[in-house]
């Protein structure tokens, strides 16, 4: 969600800063522009819709100079329109401001700076900062203190870049609360700033993550760190050692595509050296959290967004099972404004894909405030969550998602959840070493299977053929599998844009049953374990009513096989873990529909990867 990039040093900056935009598209954006400083003055560009629009504009008015930043923009505050695309400028056209987040106070500040003659170009929240920033640096002829200044005066969650065009070679970042990432790259003899590590990664490996209330001063001869008002800080350099070249789409169509096919090696790399199958051990080695705490843990609160929502609901499944710990799943956006109870034994569970969601950081905010621990499942390296987690972080390592539809995160997701199932029930001796083994053959066996399942892939474009024009989609599941239906549910919803409702299989006679009839596809996982039987049942109900039945059955399954009017089949493993195998037929068939319906796979409509606003 908004994407920020800015450079100062040798090289062309607008390259640099439209090549950065372009590796940060996966957030999610709606329209794009850079300022750059050539020969003292700003070059602004700006335009609606994707970034080849941009490129189009630079194209036929070209930029140059060696300092620029630049922004994706995601809606939030005024229309998607050019006169909103940020960056933004002061009145006297000396600052230009980008900025990431919402600035909770805008009206306020906005209606102080119209009182006192300032008027706006845009319908934006960032504006306001521009017009501050513009003002405080001429009053004090320091540009520097006055952006630690205005940054003070802001609420929110804020991440802010700003240029000034009479001080040459020198861009300021900051962050405030929980905007997202601000991650600065120090090169040789030039400087970087970027809302995520692909859009620099290539320029320099050496990172720095600014936290809440940390300012960075950028030159080419290098970055100083300030707190806002004025307080050295010392930080120290993180080696980032990602592949730019993995994040490439590698032959594939769309990096879902590609991200569903990376799977038998993403639940792999989950795995690896965490488990030890001779002694029916778990080691979880980000994990802070001692046998001694982890024996007082009484009960935990999963909580996350969207798709890490649904990987909290199957862990749920796995912790009570395996640890016999209560587990309660609560939504980040919902956590902190219920006045959850939080009593010693306590532990809250937060699972983030990017460590940037502002709704998921804000429930671990909440655990802290009243001393509780927060342990993080994350997949980005030094995000927010992770720094945030006192409890230690579990990291999924499945490598960069591109895809704004979550697919190879949420089984890494669920494979650590399992992990921390595991891990838990070690500690607190629920199971013994030789059924610790047990389980661990079972996971390591599941990179095979998901392979098994991707062999033969021509089913969802012969079932997308059938059923690409349906308006509705019903998804049931029972148990550890109730959560997978709703996550199928959301992955059609996301990229096909055909309207899908997930239900546990037994609620649908309570309400959903009403919507059945013969255009209805509804699609049922009912592979063997012991609620097989109801899922029978609740499939004969759907029959009954004319529905079309797409059912996910084991390959020796014959009760199912006879009533559906399709069937799609799926590795045996146990019971708990076909969680981690029943999504994935789910995440190709929406990606079969979504390509037959010739929809933006990879950057669905008003979706953002990383969201970092309330
Ligand atoms: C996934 O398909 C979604 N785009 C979305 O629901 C996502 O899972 C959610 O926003 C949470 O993101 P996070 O894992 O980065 O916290």
């Amino acid at each position: 969600m908004c994407g920020i990039v800015g450079y100062v040093g040798p090289r062309e900056a607008t390259d640099v800063v439209v090549k950065g935009l372009e590796r940060l598209e996966y957030r999610g954006y709606d329209s794009a522009g850079i300022a750059i400083i050539e020969h003292g003055e700003f070059q602004m560009r700006r335009s609606v819709g994707k970034l080849i629009n941009l490129r189009r504009r630079l194209h036929e008015e070209p930029t140059t100079g060696n300092q620029g930043i630049g922004h994706t923009r995601w809606a939030t505050h005024g229309a998607v329109t050019e006169a909103n695309a940020h960056p933004h400028h002061d009145e006297s056209e000396r600052i230009v401001v980008i900025q990431n987040g919402i600035v909770e106070n805008y009206l306020e500040l906005k209606q102080r700076l119209i009182a006192e003659g300032a008027s706006f170009h845009s319908q934006t929240d960032t504006e306001v900062i521009a017009h501050l920033l513009g003002r405080y640096t001429s009053e004090s002829n320091d540009f520097i203190a006055a952006f630690g200044r205005v940054m003070g005066e802001l609420r929110g969650g804020n991440a802010v870049v700003a240029m000034d065009r009479t001080q040459p070679d020198l861009i300021l970042a900051a962050r405030i609360g929980n905007a997202g990432a601000v991650v600065i790259g120090e090169g040789e003899g030039e400087s970087f700033v970027a809302s995520d590590l692909p859009a620099i990664v290539d320029y320099t490996q050496q990172m720095a993550f600014l936290e809440d209330g940390e300012l960075a001063i950028l030159r080419p001869s290098g970055v100083e760190y300030r707190t806002l008002s004025g307080a050295p800080v010392t930080k120290t350099l993180t080696t980032v050692a990602w592949d730019p070249v993995s994040a490439a789409k590698g032959g594939y169509k769309h990096f879902m595509q590609k991200e569903i096919a990376e799977q038998p090696r993403t639940t792999t790399d989950t795995l690896r050296g965490r488990l030890d199958i001779e002694a029916g051990r778990v080691d979880l080695e980000g994990l802070t959290m001692t046998d001694d705490e982890l024996r007082g843990v009484e009960r935990i609160y999963a909580v996350a967004c969207g798709t890490a929502w649904h990987a909290c609901l199957v862990t749920k499944y796995f912790i009570e099972t395996l640890a016999r710990v209560p587990v309660e799943v609560d939504y980040g956006s919902e956590f902190r404004y219920r006045a959850p109870v939080m009593t010693k034994g306590t532990l809250v569970l937060a699972l983030t894909q990017s460590g940037e969601t502002v709704d998921t950081l804000a429930a671990m905010a909440e655990a802290r405030e009243h001393g509780v621990k927060s342990v993080a499942i994350v997949n980005a390296i030094g995000s927010q969550a992770t720094r945030v987690a006192d409890g230690g972080t579990i990291y999924i390592h499945s490598g960069p998602e591109i895809a704004v539809a979550s697919t190879k995160v949420f089984t890494g997701m669920l494979m650590a959840g399992y992990l921390f199932g595991l891990r838990l029930a070690q500690a607190r001796g629920t199971l013994t070493p030789a059924e610790i083994s047990a389980h661990a053959q079972a996971l390591i066996e599941i990179p095979g299977k998901i392979n098994a399942i991707l062999k033969d892939i021509s089913v969802y474009d012969q079932l997308a053929d059938l059923y690409h024009h349906a308006t509705d989609m019903l998804y049931l599941g029972r148990w550890a599998n109730a959560p997978i239906a709703l996550e199928g549910a959301l992955k059609m919803k996301e990229i096909s844009y055909i309207h899908a409702e997930g239900y546990p299989a037994g609620e649908m006679k309570h309400g959903p049953i009403a919507l059945i009839d013969e255009r209805m596809p509804v699609i049922c996982i009912a592979t063997q374990d012991h609620v097989y039987e109801k899922m029978l049942s609740n499939i004969e109900q759907v029959i009954a009513r004319g529905g079309r039945v797409i059912a996910l059955v084991n390959p020796d399954d014959t009760l199912v096989r006879s009533k559906a009017h399709h069937v799609i089949e799926v590795p045996h493993t146990t019971p708990l873990l076909s969680a981690v195998l029943n999504v994935i037929p789910l995440q190709l068939f929406s990606y079969a529909m979504a390509v037959r319906r010739g929809a933006d796979v990879d950057q669905p409509r008003n979706l953002a990867k990383s969201v970092t606003v309330e």
